[in-house]
């Protein structure tokens, strides 16, 4: 098996997950984690290696996607935080790079009310799938469903 090398990306206000409104993105922390790839990937933990990277900058965040196609990163999943729904120019960079791409949410953003433009994303049309509602989990479930996709 071929060992790949997936990129955590976070955008803005993620850089205190655990602490930040836990009633609504959970208690749960990045450390968390490792120990839930454990659980999910099947024994295939070993098969990938991650990278992590948060910016509270779109500028930023577009850089290190573009530095990942430049590095041959496989894979990334990757959580925008509100530039979700309002950043063509991270929709555009994920367009051209042809790095398969998880879109993923701490919370479920359809379920979320009283914001519309929360439960839109421009993120979606250039990701291979989205997660969403699991918290942490989530994470670990994009990383399990990149390698399936790459080994289709
Ligand atoms: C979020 C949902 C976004 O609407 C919000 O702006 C975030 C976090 C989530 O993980 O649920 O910052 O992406």
């Amino acid at each position: 098996m071929t060992k790949r090398t997936f990129l955590i990306l976070n955008g803005p206000n993620l850089g205190h997950i655990g602490r930040r409104q836990p009633e609504i993105y959970g208690s749960r922390t990045m450390d968390d984690l490792p120990a839930l790839l454990e659980s999910v990937m099947g024994g295939k933990a070993g098969d990938i290696d991650l990278v992590h990277f948060q910016s509270n900058s779109e500028g930023a965040l577009i850089d290190r996607l573009e530095k990942a196609r430049e590095k041959g990163i496989d894979g990334v999943v990757f959580n925008a935080g509100a530039y979700t729904h309002t950043s063509l120019a991270i929709a555009d960079c994920l367009a051209w790079i042809g790095i398969p791409c998880v879109e993923v949410h701490l919370s479920n953003i359809w379920a979320r009310t009283g914001r519309p433009l929360r439960q839109q994303s421009l993120m979606g049309e250039r990701c291979v799938g989205v997660i969403a509602g699991f918290g942490i989990l989530g994470y670990a479930l994009g990383v399990r469903a990149l390698l399936e996709r790459l080994s289709d």
